[in-house]
């Protein structure tokens, strides 16, 4: 090599240098600002209302940072998960989509950068393979949250936590019962998903937007939950009238055809993918802004009943009023006495697994 080639190539390697520190003191200093961030916390209330942690950053908890970003419903997003390069390479390749979005800061972080988020999307732990059921992961997913819960309750996070992972009903009590937050704050997506799937196949037997059609599946989210037909319809009008007026016949046979496709959709999507993820994910999207924006949507959230529909002591799925503050009230809909026998089996379908969530809350107490 020439004498003039080393010379240039030694200055190129001192520009890179200086380049990779600056880069680097940039980053140290954006890491320092988001600490003051957190431990000032400049917002007026105890948390950042613009703020989420997103727990597991699998199939689910990936999908739900993407469509968080899409949405623009917060300007920060921390993303957690056991495997840190895991939740390193999300964030830099979601981070890539803003500028087709809003602007918004998202990174890997730990437990200590979520005390101040306004919600905290818990979606770590095992998924359902080919054949098992959501109850079949109870044991695996409740020793997942024995780790992340007392984490979450040593910072004191005063936002909402809302639980993904399955037996999401069985998680959510257990995340009530170890953290000893508010039931009003720990809440679990529930039926949302199940909710949508089942206005999806209404609309599509009708020929209706998805968005006209009313109708909620309650109870567990699993085997046991239930369809409200009696207060379905379309923009107001009865699901029965309306199906005679598209000229069908067999309302019985289209409603058992559409909640058996509600009820089985995860374990056909198992079969053909290994995993769900899109529809969970808009559906936390969903309940994630009637949160952040104070909506008071009615969404059929996993939350803690006491009382409601003669339930007491286990979380299952009710329309609820869900704002900033989590779970404003649980609605007591009118249900025909068949839908409020199959409500009173599902609590009861649950119950036993609520034992197996209590032992393991005391355990950690110990
Ligand atoms: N509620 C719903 O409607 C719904 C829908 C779909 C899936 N799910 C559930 O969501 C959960 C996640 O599913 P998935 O497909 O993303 O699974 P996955 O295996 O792809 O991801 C799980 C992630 O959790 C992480 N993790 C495990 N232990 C952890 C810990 N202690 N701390 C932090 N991170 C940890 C793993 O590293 C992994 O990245 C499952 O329980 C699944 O059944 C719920």
């Amino acid at each position: 090599m020439k004498a003039a080639d080393t010379k240039t190539s030694d200055t190129e390697a001192v520009k890179i240098n200086a380049e990779n520190a600056e880069n680097q003191a940039a980053e140290s200093d954006k890491i320092k600002n988001r600490e003051q961030r957190t431990r000032e916390n400049p917002c007026k209330g105890p948390v950042n209302n613009r703020k989420v942690a997103v727990i597991g950053c699998g199939f689910v908890g990936a999908s739900i940072a993407f469509t968080l970003m899409q949405r623009s419903i917060f300007s920060e997003m921390v993303l957690i998960d056991r495997d840190r390069k895991k939740a390193e390479g999300e964030a830099l390749d979601i981070s890539h989509g803003l500028p087709y979005s809003a602007p918004m800061e998202i990174y890997a972080g730990d437990y200590d950068d979520i005390t101040d988020a306004a919600l905290i999307v818990i979606a770590a732990g095992a998924n359902q393979k080919q054949g098992e059921t959501r109850l079949d992961l109870i044991d695996k997913n409740l020793a997942i949250f024995s780790q992340i819960i007392p984490e979450i309750k040593k910072r004191d996070c005063q936002g909402i936590l809302l639980v993904v992972t399955n037996p999401v009903d069985i998680l959510t009590y257990a995340a009530i019962k170890m953290s000893g937050f508010s039931p009003q704050r720990v809440i679990g997506s529930g039926t949302v998903l199940d909710t949508a799937r089942l206005k999806y196949l209404i609309g599509r037997s009708l020929d209706v937007d998805a968005r006209s059609v009313h109708a909620v599946i309650i109870g567990e989210h699993g085997d046991s939950e239930l369809a409200v037909w009696s207060g379905a319809n379309i923009s107001g009008v009865d699901l029965t009238h309306f199906c005679e007026l598209r000229g069908i016949a067999h309302y019985k046979v289209m409603t058992q055809r559409i909640y058996t496709e509600v009820r089985d959709s995860a374990y056909e999507i198992i079969q053909r993918k290994g995993a769900t993820y899109y529809g969970i994910a808009m559906a936390v999207a969903k309940i994630a802004e009637s949160i952040s924006r104070d909506e008071h949507s009615i969404l059929p959230v996993s939350a803690l009943l006491s009382g409601e529909y003669g339930i007491e002591g286990l979380c299952l799925s009710i329309p609820s009023v869900v704002g900033s503050k989590g779970v404003e009230k649980v609605l007591e809909i009118p249900l025909s006495g068949t839908e409020q026998r199959e409500l009173t089996a599902s609590a009861k379908a649950l119950s036993a697994a609520v034992e197996h969530a209590n032992r393991a809350a005391e355990e950690i107490k110990k």
